[in-house]
């Protein structure tokens, strides 16, 4: 079938329609959008000529999918295309440096203890090495930032998340803290050393990446979120350099300048790693996303 066929007029018709292009109301950017996904859809099963039976497939996979989505979108690289995208928006707009940004993940919590000092965020026992790290928070200029509030999650030794932890093992926040920075601009924090982890087994993600033959997994990596009075609220990760999925992270978290290798020594490893923020532009800078997180 010619690809043509989305372009004839029944079809046409029908987008108008199905997008609430003919009738008034609804909100006009949201019709336009709807309209293109659908073309787009519609394109897609034209060119690979999906099937009936494959299609309900399709929609099978993504109603049974659901719960995982917070997976699926990193898997299949479009949480870290928002990245390259908003990297290439600001890059027009002359706002570039300072520590990159990098995918969320689906796996914080908001409410962690508020804590300040050199912090330990780990309230479970876990059988690994000691994690140091520390470093310091600095503008584009160098000057120390006053007032930040350093969030940070990681996995245990299993690579499961306090709060998302299939065994029930750990207590509430374990390795998760809001670490209030003094004026110093200097934070410091240990905690159990985490381990990579990968999507869950006979999950819809890994069903999907078994299928493009690929793997689900991810090294081990410590999230951040850093928010500052006057700055820019950065979003971001540290990717362990020597773990072997370092460069190979399904969920396409790696990047340049977020990759430090561990200085082990017998059971403890030290990192140091500095933040560097962008000023705030506007009030919404100093914002998170919309993003629906889990609350406890
Ligand atoms: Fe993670």
């Amino acid at each position: 079938m010619n690809q043509d066929f989305v372009k004839s007029p029944p079809v046409q018709q029908l987008l108008d329609r199905a997008s609430g292009m003919t009738v008034e109301g609804g909100d006009d950017r949201l019709k336009h959008i709807l309209r293109d996904l659908v073309e787009a859809s519609m394109n897609v099963i034209v060119k690979y000529d999906v099937s009936e039976s494959e299609f309900w497939q399709a929609v099978k996979y993504l109603q049974e999918g659901v719960g995982e989505f917070g997976l699926i979108v990193p898997g299949i690289g479009l949480e870290h295309f928002m990245d390259l995208y908003m990297d290439a928006k600001d890059a027009e707009a002359g706002r570039s440096g300072g520590t990159p940004r990098t995918i969320e993940g689906p796996l914080y919590v908001e409410g962690a203890p508020i804590v300040e000092g050199d912090v330990n965020l780990s309230a479970d026992a876990d059988d690994t090495d000691t994690l140091y790290m520390s470093g310091a928070i600095t503008g584009m200029d160098g000057e120390p930032v006053k007032g930040a509030l350093l969030h940070v999650w990681h996995a245990n030794s299993k690579g499961f998340y306090s709060h998302f932890d299939p065994t029930g093992e750990q207590t509430p926040f374990n390795n998760r803290r809001r670490i209030r920075i003094g004026d110093d601009g200097r934070y410091a924090f240990h905690s159990k050393m985490p381990n990579g982890y990968a999507v869950p087994p006979g999950g819809a993600t890994e069903k999907l990446m078994h299928a493009v033959g690929r793997h689900g997994n991810r090294p081990a990596h410590v999230h951040f979120f850093v928010e500052a009075p006057g700055y820019r609220t950065l979003t971001t990760q540290i990717n362990f350099g020597d773990d072997p999925f370092a460069t190979d992270d399904f969920a396409f978290g790696t990047r340049e300048g977020l990759l430090p290798v561990p200085n082990r020594q017998g059971d403890t490893a030290y990192i140091a790693f500095d933040f560097v923020l962008q000023k705030a532009d506007e009030e919404d800078d100093e914002h998170f996303s919309a993003r629906a997180r889990t609350a406890a």
